[in-house]
């Protein structure tokens, strides 16, 4: 996202100090009320200009509250970066950002974080390893709050998917009271504990085959306060679901491109009188309608039961042309 705030100036009178008596001046000031803490100082020539209540001389000064992350990073780099991501104290930039030798914790702080990191595209093999390198900080676990949630999990081995935001917040928005529920990609917990902590699910059957995705929603469990609540099953989802046929009122399919692998053994996941199943899948922007159409006869076919769409979700691009989607699928 790139973020453009105009820059508004106010005339005040200024007190111009060289660059070595700056800070001892700006106290100064300070302690005896002269000196305005709403407007930024500024280079002046060789010199520093502060914005003070009287003087003689009158300059335009920029208001502190007027302060973009983009202006500060601009300060401290030549060719800042445009975009980047917050994941906890983590700031994120992109593989090709420039950021120089400058001072890494000045970048971090300028963002209002710590640590600094840079993301290169998420691997593409089936556990969605992170390809995140940390460049300033010392370890990768990060608390990430969102949607008045917190997750937990190490930014530098598994992805979080801030586009999937939307998605996240709805999993959280419904009413899920004494409803069963088989989670069969949960990665660290994107739908799982919001599930949990705010839609109220009874229980959440998450299966996961990544070890490190598992620690980590270990840990987003604990923190939620809602471990009692989640069974988890670590390893491929197709021998861990013998566990659970006829027991869920929702199963939820989060895997692109696509979660088609799993689709009959969701159907046998379900209750006998049928449930909601929640279909990811990246589709072509213009297949759309027939991608709905052929998904919702091929469920009621293999099920022997109505399937109706109860909601339908653009999640995000995946890129040109593809949108990452999800279909509520009715089984009854
Ligand atoms: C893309 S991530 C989950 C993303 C999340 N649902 C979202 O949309 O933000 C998919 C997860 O499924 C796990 N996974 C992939 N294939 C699996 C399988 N056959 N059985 C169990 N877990 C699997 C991966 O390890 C990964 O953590």
């Amino acid at each position: 996202m790139v973020c453009l705030i105009a820059i508004m100036m106010t005339p005040a009178f200024a007190f111009i100090s060289s660059r070595d008596d700056a800070s001892g001046v700006h106290a100064d000031l300070k302690a005896n009320g002269l000196l305005i803490t709403e407007l930024k100082p500024m280079p002046y020539g060789d010199k520093i200009a502060f914005p003070v209540r009287k003087g003689d001389l009158e300059l335009n000064f920029e208001s502190v509250e007027n302060e973009n992350p983009h202006s500060k990073l601009s300060q401290l780099l030549d060719d800042p970066p445009l975009k980047w991501e917050i994941l906890g104290d983590v700031v994120v930039f992109p593989e090709d950002s420039k950021l120089g030798d400058g001072n890494l914790a000045s970048v971090a702080e300028a963002l209002g974080c710590t640590r600094v990191a840079i993301q290169a595209e998420i691997d593409s093999g089936i556990m969605r390893k992170s390809n995140l390198e940390l460049i300033h900080g010392d370890n990768g676990w990060v608390v990430h709050k969102e949607n008045f949630v917190d997750y937990e999990f190490d930014i530098t081995k598994v992805m979080f998917s801030s586009g999937n935001v939307t998605e996240r917040r709805r999993m959280g928005e419904f009413d899920m009271s004494g409803e069963t529920i088989v989670d069969a990609y949960c990665g660290i917990g994107y739908y799982t504990i919001p599930m949990l902590a705010r839609s109220n699910a009874a229980h959440v059957h998450a299966c996961e085959i990544n070890p490190d995705s598992i620690t980590a929603l270990q840990k987003g469990l604990a923190r939620n306060g809602v471990s009692h609540r989640c069974t988890i099953y670590h390893g491929d989802n197709r021998d861990t679901f013998q566990n659970l046929w006829g027991i869920a009122d929702r199963v939820i399919l989060g895997l692109i491109p696509s979660s088609q692998a799993t689709w009959a053994s969701a159907i046998k996941c379900l209750k006998p009188a049928g449930g909601i199943i929640h279909v990811h899948m990246n589709v072509e922007e213009n297949e759309i309608e027939e991608w709905i159409e052929k998904t919702l006869e091929w469920f009621s076919t293999v099920s022997g039961k109505d399937a109706t769409a109860s909601h339908f979700e653009k999640v995000k691009w995946y890129c040109p042309h593809i949108r990452h989607v999800v279909l509520d699928i009715e089984i009854s």
